[in-house]
């Protein structure tokens, strides 16, 4: 329930955000934003391999994606400018911050990540809520959603071949994000 209350707070935001921008600017910053809650399972599963103990205080304390959103913009400039945006919504505490658009994951992963702390107003008194954000580009998008199918998370290993091409395929994606930007500022 606060993690849910947590993230339809923030979506509600990021949705005014995202529509003050298409009617004052004509601009579509944002081009969708996703949420979920994790599932039960995973939260286990992930605090198993972390070798934490499954208590409510770990629970709370470490696991920070419990909540999650994903904002998905068309130009990798974009992704820099809804980060900025994000850190000046008064109330909204930031936590951590991983800059994988400026330095990649060796897999090839990159997105922008914001942990934050979301007031939830309840009747008595105000709780802060852990969100994880993710800031990607439509093509880091893609790229994500296939490597995740094919690779991160499976119990099975990937050939070497593959996660190879996966990289490459990561810095095509790149090249297309960075021409994107150059076709835009000649306009
Ligand atoms: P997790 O334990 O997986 O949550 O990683 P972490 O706590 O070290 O944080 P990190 O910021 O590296 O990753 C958080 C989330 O980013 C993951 O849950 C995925 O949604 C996404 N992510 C990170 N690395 C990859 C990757 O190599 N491929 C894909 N498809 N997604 C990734
Ligand atoms: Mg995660």
């Amino acid at each position: 329930f606060f993690y849910q209350s947590a993230l339809k707070q923030l979506e509600l935001q990021m949705n005014i955000i995202k529509e003050e921008f298409k009617i004052m600017y004509n601009y579509d910053l944002i081009d969708h934003i996703d949420t979920r809650i994790k599932e039960p399972k995973s939260i286990v599963k992930k605090m198993e391999k972390k070798k934490y103990k499954k208590t409510y205080y770990n629970l709370i304390e470490k696991i920070n994606d419990i909540a999650g959103m994903r904002i998905v913009c068309t130009l990798k400039d974009d992704i820099f400018f809804i980060k900025d945006l994000v850190k000046q919504i008064p109330d909204i505490h930031i936590l951590n911050e991983k800059d994988y658009v400026t330095n990649p994951k060796p897999s090839g992963y990159s997105s922008y990540h914001m942990i934050v702390e979301v007031p939830v107003k309840l009747s008595q008194k105000t709780i802060y809520v852990k969100c994880e954000i993710q800031i990607r580009t439509l093509a880091m998008d893609f790229w994500a959603s296939f490597e995740h199918k094919v690779k991160y998370k499976t119990e099975q290993e990937v050939n070497k071949k593959t996660s190879k091409e996966l990289v490459n395929c990561a810095k095509m994606i790149s090249k297309f994000d960075d021409k994107m930007i150059s076709l835009k500022n000649i306009q």
